[in-house]
């Protein structure tokens, strides 16, 4: 390994497997990637086989080195030997992994997401002062903000009281208070708050269907029959590769140093443009929109309130309360060739194309 080194942890999710593509395509660094088995594949052999897909797997051992670890342990648990490598060569930490199951509990969120965090920042710190790091680069989510309530959220601020729909929600933000000390403290931080991630603006391809594509499943496949919420009301998605070009052009500009950056949609697209696709897909079911005001969970039969629990921690994202001011991310895009997204019904479109096309949507 002979260039600059990246650290990152969450490489094996939708958004750390693009990014770690992107940089291997367009950057000559070298990366050192957290993993851990599962499912009895081993950790190494895990990252292997998404370079294999990718047909990057030559990059493997020689731009691409894998340590063992978990988040949830000090340090990541990491072996003596990958400590000291990362103290020797590390200039540039991605720290990305995070528990992003919209239901999931309290425990795991802390564990995950804030503890996961508070070690990220810990092991930050210690190759700042005993090595090499010059920038932190933390992923944490529009919806910090807590998406339950009217609220206009800006990059610089963290608000103290939001109204969160859930604990990804709640931990993120806890999460990305301590970032922000660390970051008043000295740390070279620069937050990266993405708002829905989708597939790929153009081919609507993503590598896996996670966070709202469990909703629209219910929808498309008429689980879901009832929504509380208007036609008009918004949702802000993003296309996965408008983050990942807008990441690496923000994280190459030294201005990025302790700013944060919304990504997000500047016209999301409405219920009612979702709702419209039945057009196009006579398959998908009816729904009936509801009056939030006038919706009570009791009201529906006993299978109506089972589908209505799973839908829960998606309402704030389908009432679009919660709006984004996008300055920073603005002015710092402006000189590069990355331009805010379009998400209209065009894009909807080709999203459920290609999700049915992979066989995520019978319809
Ligand atoms: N996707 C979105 O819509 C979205 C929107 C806004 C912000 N974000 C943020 O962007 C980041 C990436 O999201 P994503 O959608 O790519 O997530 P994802 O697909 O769910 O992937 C999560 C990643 O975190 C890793 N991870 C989870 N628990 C871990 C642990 N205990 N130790 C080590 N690694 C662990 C996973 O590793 P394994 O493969 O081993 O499980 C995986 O690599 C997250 O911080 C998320 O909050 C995502």
């Amino acid at each position: 390994m002979a260039h600059d080194l990246v650290f990152m942890t969450g490489a094996t999710g939708v958004l750390g497997q693009e990014l770690v593509k992107k940089l291997l395509l367009t950057t000559e660094s070298d990366i050192a990637i957290l993993s851990r088995a599962k499912n009895r594949v081993p950790h190494a052999e895990r990252v292997r086989k998404i370079l294999k897909a990718a047909g990057m797997d030559a990059h493997f051992g020689s731009r691409v080195r894998v340590v063992e670890g978990d988040v949830t342990k000090r340090k990541f648990g990491l072996k003596k030997e990958d400590l000291d490598f990362l103290e020797r060569e590390c200039r540039v930490f991605y720290h990305i992994a995070a528990l992003t199951a919209l239901n999931g509990t309290d425990k795991e969120c802390q564990q995950i997401n804030v503890g996961g965090t508070e070690h990220a920042l810990e092991l930050a710190w210690d190759l700042r002062k005993k090595g090499n790091l010059e920038r932190f680069i933390y992923f944490s989510t529009a919806f910090v903000a807590g998406s339950v309530w009217n609220y206009r959220s800006t990059e610089d601020s963290l608000p103290e009281k939001p109204a969160f729909a859930n604990y990804y929600e709640s931990s993120k933000h806890e999460a990305e208070g301590k970032v922000r000390k660390a970051m008043g403290h000295g740390l070279p931080v620069t937050i990266i708050r993405p708002s829905i991630v989708v597939g790929d603006s153009v081919t609507g391809e993503v590598s896996d269907f996670n966070v709202i594509y469990p909703f629209i499943k219910l929808f498309a496949h008429g689980i879901l029959t009832k929504l509380p919420t208007h036609p008009e009301n918004t949702f802000n998605i993003v296309p996965i590769d408008f983050v990942i070009n807008a990441t690496t052009a923000i994280v190459r500009n030294p201005r990025s140093i302790n700013k944060c950056f919304h990504l997000v949609s500047p016209e999301p697209p409405s219920i009612g443009s979702l709702v419209a696709l039945r057009e196009s897909f006579p398959k998908v079911a009816k729904i009936e929109m509801i009056d939030p005001s006038s919706f009570k969970k009791d009201q529906l039969d006993p299978q109506g309130q089972m589908v209505f629990s799973m839908l829960e921690p998606y309402l704030g994202y389908l009432n679009g309360k919660l709006t984004f001011d996008t300055s920073n991310t603005e002015e710092i895009l402006r000189d590069t060739d990355v331009r805010m997204p379009e998400t209209g019904p065009a894009f909807l479109k080709t999203l459920i194309t290609y999700a049915a096309k992979a066989g995520y949507l019978a319809i």
